[in-house]
């Protein structure tokens, strides 16, 4: 009798992320004019650099050895099954010809649009489409400063506040967002960015413009409004300040970290993708040394998976248009892994929840075909005691190789054990090699009765 999977409890309502939470990994760009400046995408506001200043960035944009074909195979060999790129960021710079700005890669040296071919490469590599777009926007004119803005710090930010209109905003990031849903059919995933409504302490920023912004500021109701009519399929994200409405969001988007467990609403289980960067930076970041090993990352994904959660890996190319070598390390060591041991991610979910990994291993679990995967972070010395699982399991592997691994102890083991200890009768070992498999993490495939 297969287990049964109680815990996958999605409602209709969030039938829209389905296939992302299935495909389990992705990866996230964000390339714009900050990759040029390489050291972090919010250059602009760290260094409270101004538009005039900026500028300089737009006029050395000229991503040369610009090839989105290598990038989207890159992410196919690594095991990602969607993408999501940065059609706009903060800088309000735009990847695509849009109608709406000048501010786009057409107008700089490299003189065309980037997405398009960008969106046609991930596609014909048979990855789902997914767009980052921007609320925040520091480079349009009516954007009204606010505490995250690069003119934060402006003495007379007041005095240029007045002329700007936030509602001639919000018309002009609906535009970009109708003809981006419009130009790029069909959207699997948009990925909104960011808000945050709460008031600052701080005395100097009590006035009102110093508020943040949130759902009134995007006037985000309308916002999900058009992409339901335009894009009824796209799996939509959480941070449009629309928490507590009915259908507001599809997944939610924790970054930079790993949730303790299965992300929860109110009480139910929820979809969740979650985002994290190679190093700190996500944009191209020259100079950073925290770059994460392979192992780590891989060990990321896993123990997304095994809380029911999918992941997108970010990827910040250069200025000149190239993943450059210590991603291309980072993908092709977690593509070198994922050829072997996909099958322990992609349409996997937590285990049964009853099951308690043996001590650092963790499960991961496909309820389709009914098998459970054992990842082995420590290699134990011989035994691999596995809980509430005597009599379920009929055939154990090593996935990399699909070596039989032997169920149950030889009798002199038994004696050996028994003589010491007591195992409980729902406990079933495992008889594993000495030595460790040569993979990144190695993995046990447990085919349930
Ligand atoms: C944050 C950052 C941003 C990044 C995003 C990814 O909101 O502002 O730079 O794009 O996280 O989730």
């Amino acid at each position: 009798m297969p287990l049964t999977n109680k815990q996958e409890v999605y409602t209709n309502e969030f039938t829209r992320s389905q296939k992302l939470m299935e495909d389990r990994f992705g990866i996230f760009i964000h390339w714009g004019l900050y990759s040029v400046a390489a050291r972090h995408e919010w250059v602009q506001k760290l260094e409270n650099i101004s538009n005039d200043e900026y500028k300089k960035y737009f006029k050395h944009f000229d991503p040369d050895l610009y090839n989105p074909i290598l990038w989207a195979k890159a992410a196919s060999n690594a095991g990602m099954k969607f993408f999501c790129v940065t059609a706009k960021h903060h800088d309000g710079f735009c990847l695509w010809n849009t109608d709406t700005t000048d501010y786009k890669s057409t107008n700089t040296p490299w003189g065309k649009d980037v997405l398009t071919p960008m969106v046609e490469a991930f596609r014909s590599e048979g990855l789902r489409t997914g767009i980052y777009y921007s609320l925040i926007d520091w480079h349009h004119p009516d954007f009204v400063i606010d505490s995250v803005h690069p003119l934060s710090n402006h003495p007379e930010r007041n005095r240029l506040n007045a002329k700007r209109d936030q509602m001639r905003y919000i018309k002009y990031m609906h535009q970009q967002v109708r003809e981006l849903l419009t130009r790029y059919a069909p959207i699997d995933l948009l990925f909104f960015d960011y808000s945050y409504p709460k008031k600052l302490t701080a005395s100097s920023h009590t006035e009102d413009v110093w508020v943040g912004k949130g759902r009134l500021d995007w006037d985000s109701d309308n916002l999900l409004r058009l992409v339901r009519e335009i894009a009824p399929q796209a799996a939509v994200n959480d941070r449009l300040d629309i928490d507590d409405l009915q259908n507001g969001w599809d997944f939610r988007t924790p970054e930079q970290y790993e949730p303790r467990s299965w992300l929860e609403f109110k009480g139910q289980r929820v979809p969740w993708i979650t985002c994290f960067t190679f190093s700190g930076s996500w944009g191209y970041h020259r100079d950073e040394t925290t770059w994460k090993s392979v192992e780590q990352l891989i060990q990321s994904i896993i123990n997304t998976v095994s809380k029911g959660g999918s992941v997108l890996l970010n990827v910040g190319p250069t200025g000149r248009g190239e993943f450059d070598e210590r991603a291309l390390d980072r993908l092709s060591g977690i593509g070198k892994w994922m050829k072997q041991h996909s099958r322990s991610i992609h349409g996997c979910t937590a285990a049964p929840n009853n099951l308690m990994p043996p001590q650092n291993c963790v499960y991961t679990y496909n309820p389709k075909i009914n098998r459970l995967y054992v990842h082995i972070y420590s290699w134990p010395n011989i035994h691999l005691h596995l809980d509430g699982l005597s009599e379920r399991i009929e055939y154990a592997q090593l996935l990399h190789d699909s070596s039989e691994i032997k169920i149950g102890l030889t009798d002199w083991y038994k004696a050996q054990i028994s003589s010491q200890e007591k195992l409980a009768k729902s406990t079933v070992t495992l008889s594993l090699p000495i030595q460790r498999p040569n993979v990144s993490v190695p993995v046990i495939e447990l085919f349930l009765k």
